[in-house]
């Protein structure tokens, strides 16, 4: 039976690669991965007895920009919720820190359009995404 936990925590280097690799996401030099997860304004992790099954970023400055990042669900515990109760802390942590006129944002894809909706994110197609190389 599960017994599902929604934990105000980083995930760990190990944790983190876990999770990209189990949902096909190439995995980044290791040092580079550390210094993101510890530059990170808030992270919550989802375990179930005690393995991580999801985690949720928030990273940016803390003032001016809340950016999420990373929401990953492990593939057998997809679409039983998992994702919402991350959202819902990342969210909550969000309402209660950000200022007025803060910028929160994400980038995904347009299929999660839905996953997003329901927490008030709507995609802009005025707004370009520049990557740079
Ligand atoms: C996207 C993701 C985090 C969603 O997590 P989840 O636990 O499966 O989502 P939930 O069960 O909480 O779903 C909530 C709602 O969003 C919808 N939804 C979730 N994933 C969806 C998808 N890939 N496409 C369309 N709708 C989706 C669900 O159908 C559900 O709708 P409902 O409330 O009407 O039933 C998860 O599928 C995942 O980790 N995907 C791979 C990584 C990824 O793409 N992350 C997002 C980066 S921007």
């Amino acid at each position: 039976m599960k017994s599902i936990d929604v934990i105000e925590r980083k995930p760990s280097l190990e944790e983190y690669i876990q999770l990209r690799k189990s949902i096909g996401w190439k995995v980044m030099q290791y040092d580079a991965i550390q210094t993101g997860l510890d530059n990170s304004i808030y992270c919550v992790c989802v375990e179930d007895q005690g393995n991580i099954v999801g985690c949720g970023r928030i990273i940016g400055d803390g003032g001016t920009v809340f950016y999420i990042q990373d929401i990953m669900v492990k593939p057998s515990y997809q679409e039983q919720k998992i994702g919402t109760l991350i959202m819902e802390k990342i969210m909550d942590y969000i309402d209660s820190n950000c200022k007025e006129g803060t910028i929160i944002g994400l980038i995904a894809i347009s299929e999660l359009d839905k996953f997003y909706k329901k927490f008030g994110f709507i995609y802009n197609e005025n707004n370009r995404f520049y990557r740079y190389r």
